[in-house]
């Protein structure tokens, strides 16, 4: 058999690895040299064709060029790899002289400021966020609520009514966040401590209405809910979320279907010079609709009111955004004009205490 002359095929192999200009190109030299069919292993192989003296020659010789091509290969493809991440960096340099792009910032709205503060200060209370839907039915907005088809109250709200589906059943536009009581109350057995914002709908607009404007619901059920529970909760809350430790409050004797008695609770406040202040002086302001949930009421959700007593109360979300952080025009809350959002808009960081206030 005759033997290549390895000095030879050294130089070849060489000059094969160094003109290899691709990972892929090197990969065929390696695999021509030193695969199970290349040409070094053909060298080796001829080996045990030798005489032990030929052999104890060709050996080390042989051993010494395999090294010395797989370390050329080594060589070069760390070298072609380091070259390519190079070229790639360069590439993907930032030009850091670039002109910056302007950044705004976001803001939150105020009716999602507020939601999180009333949410924050019932969550310290121990009362559990719930939810229902804005598309409800008759039963679940006017008739469980003690409500029956002809109940005068029924004229109080201005509702919105949608087309009724093929079944012939008439949907409407919730026109409060009650409906989540009847809803709570009918999917679990008490006791209750709920707390429910939500969007609601009327028809109606001026000032200070919006077709679509925003409550929070409160409810609580239990076995020895009183009056005094009733007071003691909604006292605190103004007082947390105005953040006036001796806010002045009084609670009027009022009208809803589906509490008895009903209170409206009024905050005190002052209106000297056109100006409106909070906590001070001897007006007042109404803030939210409330009473001891009506017996009806328990009973048409199946909750026994012999056992079972408790109050709910509702707040209008964006009457109490603009009584506390003095924005005139209720309308203009959903007119998506961006200068007013940056204006009465509020950093996301301004995250709401559970004690009321705001932790910058
Ligand atoms: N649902 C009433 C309204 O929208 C508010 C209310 C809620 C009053 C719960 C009493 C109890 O006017």
């Amino acid at each position: 058999m005759t033997m290549q002359d390895p000095t030879e095929t050294e130089t070849e192999l060489l000059a094969a690895v160094n003109g290899a200009d691709t990972l892929d190109a090197l990969e065929q030299v390696r695999i021509g040299a030193l695969g199970r069919k290349g040409r070094i292993t053909d060298l080796m192989k001829s080996l045990g064709g030798m005489s032990p003296d030929e052999r104890r020659a060709a050996g080390p010789a042989l051993n010494g060029l395999k090294d010395r091509i797989s370390s050329a290969i080594d060589a070069r493809r760390e070298a072609m790899e380091t070259s390519g991440l190079e070229a790639r960096l360069r590439q993907e340099g930032i030009d850091v002289t670039l002109p910056v792009r302007p950044e705004t910032n976001g803001s939150v709205h105020p009716v999602s400021q507020v939601t999180e503060e009333l949410v924050a200060i019932f969550a310290d209370m121990g009362f559990e966020l719930a939810e229902g839907p804005d598309v409800e039915d008759d039963f679940h907005n006017f008739t469980a609520l003690n409500m029956p088809p002809e109940h005068p109250a029924r004229q109080m709200h201005d509702t919105f009514y949608l087309t009724p589906d093929e079944s012939g059943a008439q949907r409407l536009l919730r026109t409060h966040t009650s409906t989540v009581q009847i809803r709570t109350m009918m999917s679990r057995p008490p006791p209750h401590r709920i707390i429910v914002p939500g969007r609601t709908y009327r028809s109606d607009s001026d000032m200070t209405h919006t077709p679509m404007f925003h409550q929070v619901e409160g409810l609580v059920i239990d076995r020895a809910t009183h009056m005094g529970h009733l007071k003691g909760c909604l006292i605190e809350f103004a007082r947390a979320f105005f953040d006036i430790d001796d806010l002045p409050y009084r609670f009027r004797p009022s009208y809803f279907p589906f509490t008895e008695p009903s209170a409206e609770m009024d905050i005190g406040c002052s209106r000297a010079d056109g100006e409106l202040r909070i906590g001070a002086g001897d007006d007042w302001l109404e803030i939210l609709g409330c009473g001891m949930v009506n017996p009806r009421v328990l009973e048409n959700c199946g909750v026994d009111s012999s056992v079972y007593q408790g109050f709910a109360f509702g707040v209008g979300i964006d009457r109490i955004a603009m009584l506390k952080y003095g924005i005139p025009d209720l309308r203009s809350f959903f007119e998506s004009d961006l200068r007013w959002l940056r204006h009465y808009g509020f950093s996301a960081l301004d995250v709401p205490t559970l004690a009321g206030g705001l932790a910058r």
